[in-house]
């Protein structure tokens, strides 16, 4: 490839729509006669619906319909991720089983928002309320059926035995909360039929999950539905599956013979699209006493609904960050009464870091070891697992350039060593990993008589910036200006691509867009002489656009090579010593992600996870109360994402890797890696301000004092 755009900071494609207010969310789809829904949530954990009372809510202004598990036909089920594109696989709306608080038990459609607001609160639903277990604690441990296809647990070496002999010995537990994702944009759904065919505007990373998963549940053809989602306000995994309130949109659209449109509330989206699972994280660590690495134990108990199974494998990490011979890893599930968990930026290795990471800082602390010369002396040479050769691994760079960019020969061992005025200062490091990823996707581009160029894919653009590095990599095919090249995305109509969950739509879609951009070109060659544009060409030959087909998938490097991306985070804290109140005054991320197709709109990926992994360490945690079942304070804040006011300038820097194995574009994906060992850094950070080790996440100033 010949690198003018791609590798540089190309602006955003859709930078002007967005700022302008023009690029339309489905929030902001609006469609002649359009009614609007509202969702009815449960208000016990478990239990019986004896009766819903609707009268006074049909009767109410404006309603147009009311469906519950008393009118509802019934659905079929869908699988969850990975056997199917549904986050939660029980239909709604389909008996009168109430299996955790907040659980959808009606829909009301009303003319306005207003109208069907104000119905909603009319409906009365009377409950024979059952015993909860509404805690993970409260419940019983199982093994998991599977984790995505692997096996729950895993033993290399003889870790017990290792642990017995280990010159230095660590045994501690890492707990986390339940996370949400809490995207700007709600779930959203617009349902339009047009006879036996529905359009779908809806907000999500997975357009043609949605119409698969729409179809299978109402028993449509897959061609009777399109999905239309050219603009997604942030999803974070919220929006990777689908949940049940995309189909209640449709069947609400039907019921009442209008276009609907249903938006959660910000109060429903804690019960509505998954969560993370909060963590029980007991980590046990062997080594010798210059700090190398001789058995690592670490075993996770998650929580999953009392009807699925849903797990992500937060002990995975301690199998490949670290050389290491004796390795065993468990996973374990309770049965809560509450919604299905699902993936979260970096499902598993986000919380899984935190337990890994923290523990790898204590190890330093006790064999005197500096953190960041111990994680040099465990680097794996090759994947300690498979024992396959990395494909690219550029961490030993990612912690010398941070430790360089970042001062850290200038920090003193002891905790409390370091001050800013009456506050404590303190400086943690990290590593972090996550996998390479891809999927078959397939792209078209058309080249236009007018000089113009169409890239087309239906993948999704979720505000990580897909339409820009779609176009630069079709206009460094083509080589022509990125101003000649426009993409369309974000609809079933397109050629078809995966979901945009594990950092994998560049490396994915990026290929197929370079292979179409090349089809397109021969194409256009073909009719040539030498010298002339693709323009003068075309029009030469009285033809209006050639247009190019791509499909890309995985390579067989997939299984000769081990894939993943790392990096090292380096942070800064100040605590206040009266107050307890922790501040992030400086960061430092270094990534190895392969080829970074933009660097502007991947630093602002980076940014984004550490601003993610900056919640996880000092703010986000969804309370649930112990006897009710419910979220208490069910908005932001209750639950406090951080804000510019509690993130200083963040410092991120791509090593230069060029890995000839991932793909065909030499990208490894960067939406999750980011966020992976950033609570880790933090924490460790506050243990060298405070000489507080905090291993229960957030670390609030209640935890402190
Ligand atoms: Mo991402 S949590 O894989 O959608």
């Amino acid at each position: 490839m010949r690198p003018t755009a791609v590798g540089t900071p190309v602006d955003r494609a859709d930078a002007r729509s967005k700022v302008t207010g023009t690029a339309c969310y489905t929030v902001d789809v609006v469609l002649p006669d359009l009614a609007h829904a509202v969702v009815v949530q449960s208000t016990v954990p478990t239990g019986r619906i004896v009766r819903i009372d609707a009268a006074a809510a049909e009767r109410a202004p404006g309603v147009l319909g009311v469906l519950s598990h008393a009118n509802t036909p019934s659905l079929a089920e869908v699988p969850t991720f990975p056997q199917g594109p549904a986050g939660q696989r029980r239909p709604p709306l389909q008996d009168d089983t109430v299996n955790f608080d907040g659980e959808h038990l009606a829909v009301v459609v009303a003319d306005t928002l207003h109208h069907a607001a104000q119905a909603a609160a009319l409906i009365d639903v009377a409950y024979d309320r059952e015993e909860a277990v509404t805690t993970l604690e409260a419940g019983d441990e199982l093994p998991p059926s599977g984790i995505f296809g692997e096996a729950p647990d895993s033993v290399r070496g003889d870790p017990e035995a290792a642990l017995a002999r280990a010159e230095v010995r660590l045994d501690a537990t890492y707990t986390t909360p339940t996370e949400h994702h809490h995207p700007l944009e709600p779930g959203a759904t617009v349902a339009a039929w047009d006879g036996g065919r529905l359009t779908l505007y809806d907000s999500t990373q997975w357009v043609s999950g949605v119409r698969d998963a729409v179809a299978m549940t109402l028993g449509m053809a897959t061609d009777q539905v399109r999905v239309v989602s050219p603009f997604v306000g942030g999803a974070f995994g919220s929006k990777a599956m689908v949940w049940p309130h995309v189909v209640l949109a449709a069947l609400a659209a039907r019921h009442v013979g209008r276009p609907v449109k249903l938006v959660l509330s910000r109060a429903q989206m804690f019960t509505s699209l998954g969560y993370r699972s909060p963590t029980v994280q007991r980590l046990s660590l062997g080594a010798r006493q210059d700090g190398t690495l001789t058995a690592i134990v670490h075993a996770v108990t998650q929580q999953t609904s009392v009807f699925e199974e849903f797990v992500a494998g937060a002990g995975y990490i301690s199998r490949s960050l670290y050389a290491c011979p004796n390795v065993a890893v468990r996973h374990r599930l309770v049965r809560v009464n509450a919604p299905t968990p699902t993936v979260m930026r970096a499902p598993g290795e986000a919380v899984g870091s935190f337990a890994l990471e923290s523990a790898l800082d204590e190890l330093a602390a006790q064999s005197g070891v500096d953190p960041v010369a111990l994680r040099l002396r465990n680097f794996a040479e090759d994947e300690p697992q498979e024992g396959l050769a990395w494909s690219s691994n550029a961490l030993r760079e990612c912690y010398q350039v941070g430790a360089e960019r970042f001062g850290w020969e200038r920090r003193t061992t002891e905790p409390r060593s370091m001050r800013e005025g009456r506050h404590l200062v303190g400086w943690g490091m990290a590593s972090a990993t996550y996998g390479v990823h891809s999927e078959a996707a397939a792209a078209r581009v058309r080249i236009c008589a007018d000089g113009r160029i169409l890239v087309t894919s239906g993948t999704q653009d979720l505000g990580t910036g897909t339409y820009t590095t779609m176009v630069q990599v079709a206009a460094d095919a083509l080589g022509v200006p990125v101003e000649r090249v426009t993409a369309a995305l974000g609809d079933t109509d397109l050629p078809p691509a995966p979901h945009s969950g594990g950092s994998q739509t560049a490396a994915s879609v990026g290929p197929a867009v370079w292979s179409a951009a090349l089809d397109a070109c021969s194409k256009v060659l073909a009719l040539a002489e030498q010298g002339d544009s693709y323009a003068e060409i075309l029009t030469r030959h009285g033809i209006e656009f050639v247009e190019g087909r791509g499909d890309a998938r995985p390579g067989a490097s997939a299984s000769r090579f081990a894939m993943r991306s790392f990096g090292a985070h380096f942070a800064e804290v100040q605590v206040d010593p009266e107050l307890g109140e922790v501040r992030l005054t400086r960061f430092c991320g270094v990534f190895g992600a392969g080829r970074i197709l933009n660097p502007k709109t991947a630093r602002s990926q980076m940014i984004g996870g550490i601003v993610g992994g900056t919640g996880m360490a000092l703010t986000e945690r969804t309370v649930t109360d112990r006897r009710l079942g419910r979220v208490v304070s069910p908005n932001l804040s209750g639950y406090a994402v951080p804000t510019h006011a509690d993130i200083p300038w963040i410092d991120v820097c791509f090593i230069d890797e060029h890995d000839p194995h991932v793909n065909a574009l030499g990208v490894k994906g960067i939406g999750e890696v980011a966020i992976v060992g950033v609570a880790a850094a933090i924490a460790n950070a506050v243990h060298h301000a405070t000489g507080r080790r905090i291993r229960d996440l957030p670390i609030t100033p209640q935890t402190l004092l």
